[in-house]
């Protein structure tokens, strides 16, 4: 997820907007920014690595005018968060810049072709195939046909920005599932990723649809859709406060990436499923690798410990190869018996965590090869691991890890599908029904509005038990780090066999129980343990798969039936809102909770 910004106006102010923009934007993505402006007949860019402030200091000594202009605020995709690899990117001669959310899937084959006609790159990124098509497509002359042409060749999701030295008054934009909106001002518009950019200077705006392409003049918005039709879109009027729309109007962060899952998930899939197989090398490994591993370790801390614990089940019920999960504080102290033929895969968000790193150290001192789990592309650990799969699911800014969890866990799908592959079992269905799960949990979000309630009851409790089996089991286990972490009420989670060995003394007259039920061939046993705390006076919410039935809860929170070991992705959802709702019924501060940092780089 990166942010991008355009201006083009009568009068010469691109540049502050295009700062100012950015600024509100920065919360989309922050390792690099830069700014390209039309000015007399050429473009002046300027890009700088790190935070947006850097690339403000660097301009306050030129004197850039112009009155169109594009920018951009990063979150690395493809390329690490470099000078040369922050946008806009540029053709050969440095006359078309364009900036892009979003990933161009067939760049390889693109970059290859173009080079091949003797186009000059200079960046790793999969946006600079964008111009230099424009380049070869004629761009100079009519930037509207030549983005038309470059778009029929791209495959992927995303949203660009296009403008050329020879078009000082036009940018041209596409969107192809990535965000893209217009802001319409006096004599002067604005695109941006989303309306907080320009809110400060006008309220009127249009959201562009999927494969909209629109010319954007001081004057007139022509937008055209997939298939070229002149087409009029509404204008909305926006009335949210500046602090809102950050937030995409949500009034927490979390709550915004909880719902922007289906978006991280489909991001996280794209070009990572072929003909119902896994593209290995789209994961950072080759199946001469895969087919290579005898044994798997996962190290990680907290939610992404948790996400190994579900990737455990999957790599062993899939590719039958033995799994340990190890909370990495833990192993990096405990001389750890690694022979060869292990893969040691490190899980982490930031990839900064000092415990996970310090494990990766560890392992390669053992010379062991390390597959780092991330979505953080430029950390430490994707430059520690000898090779990276990048999570894709944007900047996580809430301190309560949601979207990069689910995203963590459908990498370890894709995983333990490859190292099926590797042994010469293919899973084509299951790939299949990978693919639908952004769709499946749009359904789950629109069907949990009642989770509202359920949290200002829970809120009035002081103990909270999750119960479950299996992949439910360690599902149960991030859904009580949630509800402890945001809520501070105190949570337990149990495997729903293990009660009768000392934690069902604690079960009295209702003390609510969470038990998830998704997998059928643990239902009948998940069901004793839930008639077991019933019988004790437990009030049980039970998260259950549709194709379940007899589950005998007091409130049943029913997700779409789907294959058992997929069921995870879909079931945290009801588990992340129910902590979201319990937190704010206390009136707890919900994305940044007490004692707790987001990155936790010391020991
Ligand atoms: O950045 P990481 O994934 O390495 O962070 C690990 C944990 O600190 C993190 O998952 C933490 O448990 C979450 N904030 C919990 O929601």
């Amino acid at each position: 997820m990166c942010g991008i910004v355009g201006f083009v106006g009568e009068d010469e102010n691109a540049l502050p907007f295009l700062l100012e923009g950015l600024q509100r934007l920065e919360y989309r993505g922050y390792d690099s920014a830069g700014v390209a402006v039309v000015q007399e007949n050429h473009l002046t860019v300027e890009k700088r690595q790190g935070k947006l402030q850097r690339l403000v200091e660097a301009l306050t000594t030129t004197s850039v005018r112009g009155s169109c202009g594009i920018g951009h605020t990063r979150w690395a995709t493809h390329g690490r968060p470099t000078d040369q690899n922050a946008h806009p990117q540029l053709d050969c001669h440095g006359q078309i810049a364009v900036v892009h959310n979003g990933i161009i899937e067939n760049y390889q084959t693109l970059k290859a072709e173009l080079m091949a006609r003797g186009h000059h790159f200079r960046s790793e990124t999969d946006t600079e195939v964008i111009p230099h098509l424009l380049e070869e497509y004629g761009g100079l002359d009519d930037l509207k046909t030549a983005v038309e042409r470059a778009e029929a060749r791209l495959t992927g999701a995303y949203a660009f920005l296009a403008i050329s030295a020879t078009h000082p008054d036009q940018i041209v934009a596409v969107r192809r599932s990535s965000p893209l909106v217009v802001g319409l001002g006096e004599r002067t518009n604005y695109l941006a990723s989303d309306f907080t950019a320009f809110l400060r200077h006008t309220r009127r705006a249009v959201v562009l649809d999927n494969g909209d392409l629109a010319v954007i003049r001081p004057w007139s918005v022509e937008i055209h859709d997939a298939n070229g039709v002149a087409v009029e879109r509404p204008v909305l009027h926006i009335d949210w406060t500046l602090d809102q729309a950050e937030r995409g109007g949500y009034p927490h962060f979390m709550l915004k990436e909880i719902m922007e899952q289906p978006e991280a998930w489909a991001d996280c899939l794209l070009g990572r499923i072929e003909r119902g197989r896994v593209v290995e090398e789209a994961l950072g490994l080759t199946a001469e690798e895969l087919k290579a591993i005898r044994r798997v370790v996962m190290v990680a801390a907290g939610t992404a410990y948790h996400a190994g614990l579900v990737g455990r089940v999957l790599v062993e019920s899939l590719a039958g190869i033995p799994v340990e999960v190890d909370v990495a504080s833990e192993f990096r102290y405990r001389r750890p018996l690694l022979e060869p033929g292990t893969l040691v895969v490190a899980i982490s968000q930031s990839g900064e965590t000092a415990d996970t790193l310090a494990s990766v150290s560890l392992a390669k001192e053992m010379g062991l090869k390390v597959w780092a789990v991330t979505n953080t592309v430029g950390s430490t650990l994707a430059r520690e691991a000898d090779t990276v799969g990048y999570t894709y699911a944007g900047p996580e800014i809430a301190v309560a890890s949601t979207k990069a969890y689910t995203t963590q866990i459908l990498l370890l799908t894709l995983f333990a599908i490859a190292l099926a592959q590797a042994q010469g079992r293919a899973y084509p269905e299951l790939a299949e029904q990978v693919l639908s799960l952004p769709e499946a949990g749009k359904s789950v979000l629109s069907a949990m509005q009642g989770l509202h309630g359920l949290g200002q009851e829970l809120a009035q409790h002081r103990d909270v038990f999750f119960i479950g089996r299996g992949l439910d089991w360690a599902l149960a286990q991030e859904g009580q780090l949630k509800l402890k972490e945001i809520s501070y009420l105190h949570a337990e989670a149990y495997a729903a066999g293990e009660l009768k060995h000392g934690t069902l003394a604690l079960i009295e007259e209702g003390v609510p129980v969470i038990a998830i039920l998704t997998q059928p061939e643990l239902a009948d046993k998940a069901i004793s343990n839930v008639l077991e705390v019933k019988a004790r006076g437990a009030r049980v919410w039970a998260v259950v798969s549709a194709n379940l039935s007899g589950v005998p809860a007091d409130r049943l929170i029913p997700i779409p039936a789907t294959a058992p070991l997929l069921a995870p992705v879909l079931a945290a959802i009801p588990l992340q809102l129910l902590a979201y709702w319990t937190a704010v019924s206390r009136g707890e501060d919900v994305d940044q909770p007490r004692n707790l940092a987001k990155s936790v780089t010391v020991e």
